[in-house]
């Protein structure tokens, strides 16, 4: 099996003091890459901070022979971004890889959620993608190669209870992935998403505990790893995953019914008529953007 290294490849992973983010930043320099291990240190719900978290990796990665530099800055803030950012390029001098991992959880039902509650998780996960990555891809542009992954959720693709805040702020990464891929895909930065699954202190209270050792964040790593390395084939994508069990996941439609003929007015007794018809996702198929919707009203444009 040839092995799938990175050396000379320069890695930031923002969350990575602990939990899943840890992992990939322990391997990806195991594995060659310099990794910048930005980690803000606060509790799982976003408040106060401490650089222990950070400099715990960076000493490990380090005590094992690998280079590892700290950042302990914000996610949230677009000041934030661009200091995770500057870390890389000042002690590494560019930026190859970025696995956006930093996450908290405030989790309310939806009538009881507070605006704070809201706002906070929603400036972590999906504000802060933009914050670090915009000024991540500026840099992968002028070199021609990036590798980046957003870290959504089940809780976002398909819900959970009390995670209206951080199941929206989750899948608008994949929103985000949806746009940015193609208008990066000329530069070879490659944008992928993941929903990982791990046994970690958002989750202790929430899985049973034999999930602990089954749902080791280590089995999130590879898959990681992979969409991060020259081999990976693939940009636009989301991955599911846990416990060794990797596959994917998408937004898909299904072929639906074309009513009327794009010039008369459809009645909603013909949506009643054809419902069944127009939920079915017998032979459902993804997207590479919007426009690709239209391939189903091609008959009524002609
Ligand atoms: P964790 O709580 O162990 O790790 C999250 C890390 O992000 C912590 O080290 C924390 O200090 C850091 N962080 C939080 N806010 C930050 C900020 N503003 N700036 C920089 N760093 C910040 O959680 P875990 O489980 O490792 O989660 C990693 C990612 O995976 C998160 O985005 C989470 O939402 C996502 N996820 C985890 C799942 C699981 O089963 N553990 C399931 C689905 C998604």
């Amino acid at each position: 099996m040839a092995e799938i290294r990175y050396d000379g490849r320069v890695a930031i992973v923002t969350g990575a003091g602990m939990g899943i983010g840890r992992m990939y930043a322990l391997e990806l320099a195991r594995r060659g890459a310099k990794v910048v291990v930005n980690d803000l240190g606060g509790s799982r719900d976003g408040s106060g901070a401490n650089q222990s978290a950070a400099d715990s990796v960076v000493k490990e990665i380090k005590d094992a022979g690998g280079e590892a530099t700290a950042n302990y800055d914000s996610v949230a803030t677009y000041q934030g971004g661009q200091n995770i950012v500057q870390t890389a390029l000042d002690a590494y001098g560019k930026v190859d890889i970025l696995i956006n991992n930093a996450g908290i959880l405030r989790d309310r039902s939806f009538l009881k959620m507070s605006e704070e509650e809201w706002d906070l998780v929603i400036a972590v996960h999906l504000k802060g993608a933009f914050c670090v990555t915009q000024p991540a891809v500026k840099v992968m542009k002028d070199n021609n190669y990036g590798r980046i992954v957003f870290t959504s959720s089940s809780s976002g693709l398909y819900g959970n209870f009390g995670q209206t805040n951080y199941g929206a702020a989750k899948l608008g990464l994949v929103g985000i992935m949806n746009t940015l891929k193609l208008e990066v895909a000329k530069y070879d930065i490659k944008v992928n998403t993941i929903a990982p699954n791990a046994w970690s202190r958002m989750t202790a209270d929430v899985f049973p505990p034999e999930f602990e050792q089954k749902m080791n964040p280590q089995f999130n790593e590879p898959m990681v790893l992979f969409l991060c390395s020259e081999e990976n084939p693939v940009t636009g994508m989301t991955f599911a995953m846990g416990a060794g069990w990797y596959g994917r996941t998408a937004i898909v439609s299904g072929n639906g019914v074309c009513l009327g003929d794009a010039n008369r007015p459809i009645a909603v007794e013909e949506i009643r008529d054809n419902f069944d018809q127009i939920t079915r996702l017998d032979d459902p198929k993804p997207h590479d953007n919007g426009g690709s919707l239209f391939t189903y009203m091609a008959p009524l444009l002609k």
